[in-house]
Order: structure tokens, then C-alpha cells, then sequence
């Protein structure tokens, strides 16, 4: 039992790291155009920001539906398409760019 439980963690361990191969593969073809990562703002906010300032669940969402979302995120406007993506590509993008977070891993909260 325990052989099969790491087995299958690893192999979700993978199928999440082939996700975020997918979701950079994609995010180069459709949002690049608009969206640096680590490059600073373009037309649209760059994706290391956004990584920490949004969900998984609200980056896949703004990418369906922007002009449904826009002014909740606090736009006045919306300039941003509504691309032809299925929801497996939405939630690679998605998973890819909160997976960037780049300093996570050092950044340590203090208690005061
Ligand atoms: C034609 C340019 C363009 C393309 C292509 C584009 N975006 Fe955007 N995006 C924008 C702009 C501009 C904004 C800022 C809101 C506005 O002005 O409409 C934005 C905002 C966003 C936001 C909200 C950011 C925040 O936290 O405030 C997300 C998330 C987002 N885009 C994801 C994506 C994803 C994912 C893709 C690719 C699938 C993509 N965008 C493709 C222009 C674009």
C-alpha cells in the first residue's frame, strides 16, 4: 500500500510539472504578446506580479471572461481579448504563472 501511495504521488507530482510545461508552452502563444514575465508592464500587468496577487482560480477566470471580470479586479476598462482557449489550456496557463511566485521561497513572513 505504502509502495502505491508514493508511486501515485509521484506520478501526480509529474502530471502537475507536464500542466506547467503545457501552460508556458501556451501562455507564450496567446498572452506574451500582452504579458511579460519578470519584464515589467506591457499592455497588460506582468505575470510574476500577478502570481502573487491572484489565485489559480481568478487567473483562470479573467483569462475566460475578462470583460465580465475587469471591474472587479479594478479596471475602469477593458482592453484585454477574450481568446479562444478550452478550459484544459485556462488551467495549465493558470497553473504556470501561480506556479512563479520567484521569491516564495525565500520570502519569510515575521510575526510581530
Ligand atoms: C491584447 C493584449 C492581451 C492579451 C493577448 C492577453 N491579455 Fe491579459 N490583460 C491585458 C490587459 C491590457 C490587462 C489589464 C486590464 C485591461 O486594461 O483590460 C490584462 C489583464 C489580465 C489579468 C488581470 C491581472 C490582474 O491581476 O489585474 C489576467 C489574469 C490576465 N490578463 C491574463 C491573461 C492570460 C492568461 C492571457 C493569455 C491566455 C492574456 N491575459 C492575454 C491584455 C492582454
Amino acid at each position: 500500500m505504502k509502495q502505491i501511495t508514493i508511486l501515485l504521488s509521484l506520478l501526480l507530482g509529474t502530471e502537475l510539472l507536464a500542466d506547467i510545461e503545457k501552460g508556458k508552452a501556451a501562455y507564450t502563444a496567446n498572452c506574451a504578446i500582452c504579458h511579460t514575465v519578470n519584464g515589467g508592464r506591457a499592455m497588460g500587468p506582468d505575470f510574476n506580479i500577478v502570481s502573487y496577487t491572484r489565485t489559480k482560480e481568478e487567473i483562470q477566470q479573467y483569462a475566460e471572461n475578462p470583460s465580465s471580470l475587469y471591474r472587479k479586479f479594478g479596471y475602469s476598462a477593458n482592453a484585454m481579448p477574450t481568446l479562444p482557449l478550452n478550459e484544459d489550456d485556462l488551467s495549465d496557463i493558470a497553473e504556470y504563472i501561480s506556479s512563479l511566485q520567484p521569491f516564495k521561497k525565500w520570502m519569510v513572513k515575521k510575526k510581530i
